[in-house]
Order: structure tokens, then C-alpha cells, then sequence
């Protein structure tokens, strides 16, 4: 059966970073291109009216690059605006008079996990919630007795199937590739495992530090802000079983089975970073332990990856903007060519963003009379990224009711006990030079000669 659509739209933290980088060029696309055709409601805080929240969604628009002025007038029409504080009733009764005759709206709540107990109460004691759907952001809570708490909350309003918890690297075209990529092609599963797989390494590098945002920052650190949700959804890909049937639920119950099997992290297979110059951010405290770093080594207790182990790294002021998983393979039983040269083993090389690319590392012969080798890549895949942005994507998925690329909460809980071990009191942070790939200390969690692969700059796509 399918769901209905959600007959308008509201969102919390519309004067916010969110909202005008992602949420405001998203829905001009949503209605513009889907034709969607229903109210637009902003909430904020900060004593706006609707000519400034236009004016916000026109300046958002101009700085993706998507300003059109017909469009845009389509989307102002759609849109209204509430403003009020999240702990005044009066701010919910406003809500549910700018809802007017919408019967099941969805609310999503673009501001920070604090506040989410708060509006989900006025949305409840205002009748805002009744036959409605919330979208909740990332991190989903601090760790896993905080995020147990906010699915009390929810839970205590919402069903679970009226809740939507948005990882944007579930509506990432390359992210869903790693699915099909697995489970569309006979070639990749009968080498998919601990007999021929040596290890996986993610690397998630960005060039850029916290532009800004250091008083979330500050709340977060890598492994809430990635590495708990975006990275450990990437691994949960990469790892799962199949699923017996093409059903979503299929998919999300091998998903659990896998997030499941994580073993807690190990403080000693952990290393934190700041870069230098961290301190000096505005909202950034001047001793603060924050890690803009992380390095951790991961344990999968399933059959399939006993002893493999899975690397994962993240990091502001790396040298490149890049994510990319690098799954090694073992070398062959026997070594029948000249050994003395070290040549690469086997792999596959996926490259999430900003491109897409999927190489596999092979070894051919170099010309001549010896039998020696050089390393080659195979690009399986190459291209640019979709044109329809992952909030894009996401939020029309939810509108229409489709939970599918959302995680839920057993899911969610489970990828907080991995990480938990390392949240509280952790060691101290250790410093890198920004444009470099953090601290040394990181390459002491790689195992016997391996080395972590950094990403580079992408070559154009072949012809
Ligand atoms: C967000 C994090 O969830 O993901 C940011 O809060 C990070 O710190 C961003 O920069 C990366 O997303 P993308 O899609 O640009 O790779």
C-alpha cells in the first residue's frame, strides 16, 4: 500500500547553516522539478517575517547557483513563516493556524538534538502532530543514552514508521551504488569476505575546517559529527549480508544484523586530532579537546570479516576534499614471478565524493623479455555526481512517506554503542599542521606493512 503524501511541509531552523545550504536549494528543486504543490512553512527563532525568510531563501539559492526568477517566485508563493520561541505554547498554536487546513503535515527539525524534546512536546499538545511525520537530523543525540532518551521522546508521539532520522550519505548516488555495485554484479561475492579480502580503509578528507560552525563543533567532533552515522552507514553497505528479498524492510534487517556485529570500538585502535588553529575558531574554546580528527581501527564478529580489519579516517585541513573506501585484497597463494620488486595487491578502489569512480588495482605485465610487473587501474565507473542533491532526494522520499533510505532506531542506537567506548573521557587530543593527514600517531593503528591509501585528485573521465 502506499503512503500518502505529507500535505504540508515545516520546517525548525529556518533562519539557520542547514536551511541555506541545503534545505532552501533542495525544496526550489522540489517544486520546481517534482511539482511540489503544498505549503511551506519556516520556523524560527530569530523575530523574522516571511519578506526575510524570502529574502534568505533568494540568497541561498544564489549562492548554489540555482536562482531562477520564475522558480523562485513559485517556491515564495508556497512559502510562509512562523516565528516564536520553541518553549511558548503560543509558538505552536501560530503553527497549527499557519497550517490551516493541512491534516498531515511533516515537520523536520533542522536544530540542534537539545531542542528536540521541547518542539516535539508543542507539536503534540498543539495537534501539530496528529497524523504527521517528523524528519530528525544527525547526530541523533550525544551518544547511546541520549539518543535512547530522544526515541523515548519521539516514540511517546510518533510511531516509529512516522520518523524519518536523515544520514544525507543515504541519499548520495555513489553511497547507493555500493549496494547495487555488491549485490547486482555474480563477480564481487564469492571474494567478498575474510578468504580473500586483506582490509577496507575509508577515508573521509575535507581540505576545509569548521567554516564557522565551531560552536557545533564544539558539541560534536568528528566521530559524532561522521564517523558515528556518515562512516559507519558506509561500512554497514559495504559489509551486509544480502538481503533476502528486495523489500526495504530486507535491507534494514541486515543492515541491524551488521551494525550489530561491530565490536565496540578499543580506546587503543582510536587516535583524536585538532589541527592547529583550531582554538582560534569563534565558539571554540581555548583548551578544548575536540577532535577535528579521527583514526580508528573497527572490528566486524560475523563469519565473513573475522580478522579483517576496517580502517576509518576523517579529518578537517587534510590536503583534498575526498571520500573514498579502499577494499585490499590478499596477494595470490604463491609468488610465481620475480619477487624482488614490491608491486600492489589487488583491490577495489570506490570514491564516493566529489566523483564517483570505481577502479579495481590489478597487476599486468610490463613489456619486454622479463616477467615483471607494473600496477594498473581498471575504471569500472566514472562520473560526476547526480544533479539531484541528496536533501533533495531525501526529503521528497519522506514527504511521500518512503522510509527507506532513513535509519531507524534500533539501527541508530547500535552505531552509538560501537562509538560509545570512546566519547566519554577520552585521551587527549594530539595536533596536526592543517594540509596535512593529522597526526602520526594515526599510522601506528595500521596493521604489519600496510600503509593508509590517501586519496588524490581524481584524472578526468576517460573518453
Ligand atoms: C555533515 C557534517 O553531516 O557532512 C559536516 O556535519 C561535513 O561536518 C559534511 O562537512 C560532509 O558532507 P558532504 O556531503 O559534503 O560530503
Amino acid at each position: 500500500m502506499s503512503a500518502l503524501q505529507s500535505d504540508a511541509f515545516v520546517f525548525f531552523g529556518a533562519t539557520g547553516d542547514l536551511a541555506f545550504k541545503q534545505v532552501f536549494p533542495a525544496l526550489n528543486s522540489l517544486v520546481n522539478r517534482d511539482g511540489l504543490a503544498i505549503p511551506i512553512i519556516g520556523m524560527g527563532r530569530a523575530g523574522w517575517n516571511i519578506e526575510k525568510l524570502r529574502a534568505r531563501a533568494r540568497e541561498s539559492l544564489e549562492h548554489a547557483g540555482k536562482y531562477c526568477a520564475g522558480d523562485f517566485e513559485k517556491l515564495s508563493a508556497q512559502m510562509r513563516y512562523a516565528d516564536g520561541d520553541y518553549s511558548d505554547p503560543e509558538t505552536f498554536r501560530n503553527l497549527r493556524k499557519a497550517l490551516g487546513s493541512a491534516a498531515r503535515p511533516i515537520h523536520y527539525l533542522a536544530i540542534p538534538p537539545s531542542m528536540f524534546g521541547r518542539v516535539v512536546q508543542g507539536l503534540a499538545d498543539s495537534g501539530c502532530a496528529r497524523d504527521a511525520r517528523v524528519i530528525v537530523e544527525k547526530p541523533f543525540g550525544r551518544d547511546l543514552a541520549t539518543a535512547q532518551a530522544l526515541d523515548e521522546t519521539l516514540h511517546g508521539v510518533f510511531p516509529e514508521g512516522s520518523i524519518f532520522r536523515i544520514d544525507h550519505y543515504l541519499g548520495k548516488e555513489a553511497v547507493q551504488n555500493l549496494l547495487y555495485f555488491r549485490f547486482a554484479n555474480t563477480f564481487l561475492e564469492p571474494i567478498w569476505n575474510r578468504n580473500y579480502v586483506k582490509d577496507v580503509q575509508i577515508t573521509m578528507a575535507e581540505s576545509f575546517g569548521v567554516q564557522g560552525r565551531g560552536a557545533f563543533y564544539e558539541e560534536t567532533g568528528a566521530i559524532r559529527d561522521v564517523v558515528q552515522n556518515h562512516l559507519l552507514q558506509v561500512i554497514s553497505l559495504l559489509a551486509m549480508d544480502p538481503p533476502g528479498g528486495h523489500e526495504s524492510d530486507a535491507r534494514q534487517a541486515e543492515k541491524l544484523r551488521l551494525f550489530r556485529a561491530m565490536r565496540p570500538l578499543d580506546p587503543r585502535e582510536v587516535v583524536r586530532g585538532q589541527f592547529r588553529g583550531y582554538r582560534d575558531e569563534k565558539g571554540v574554546k581555548a583548551d578544548s579537546q575536540v577532535e577535528t580528527f579521527a583514526a580508528l581501527k573497527l572490528h566486524i564478529d560475523t563469519w565473513r570479516w573475522a580478522d579483517v580489519p576496517f580502517y576509518v579516517r576523517t579529518g578537517k585541513c587534510l590536503p583534498i576534499t575526498a571520500t573514498q573506501v579502499v577494499v585490499t585484497l590478499k596477494c595470490p597463494p604463491l609468488p610465481l614471478f620475480d619477487g624482488s620488486e614490491r608491486l600492489p595487491s589487488n583491490y577495489f578502489r570506490l570514491r564516493l565524493s566529489p566523483e564517483v569512480v570505481i577502479g579495481a588495482g590489478a597487476l599486468v605485465k610490463r613489456s619486454g623479455e622479463e616477467m615483471r610487473g607494473e600496477p594498473v587501474e581498471l575504471i569500472v565507473r566514472h562520473q560526476t555526481q547526480s544533479d539531484k542533491s541528496p536533501y533533495e532526494r531525501l526529503l521528497g522520499d519522506a514527504v511521500r512517506g518512503d522510509t527507506s533510505l532513513f535509519t531507524q532506531d534500533d539501527c541508530v542506537e547500535a552505531a552509538w554503542r560501537v562509538v560509545d567506548p570512546v566519547l566519554h573521557d577520552p585521551l587527549p587530543v594530539v595536533p596536526y599542521d592543517q594540509g596535512s593527514w593529522g597526526p602520526a600517531e594515526a599510522d601506528k593503528i595500521i596493521e604489519g606493512d600496510d600503509t593508509w591509501h590517501n586519496p588524490v585528485a581524481e584524472r578526468s573521465a576517460p573518453c
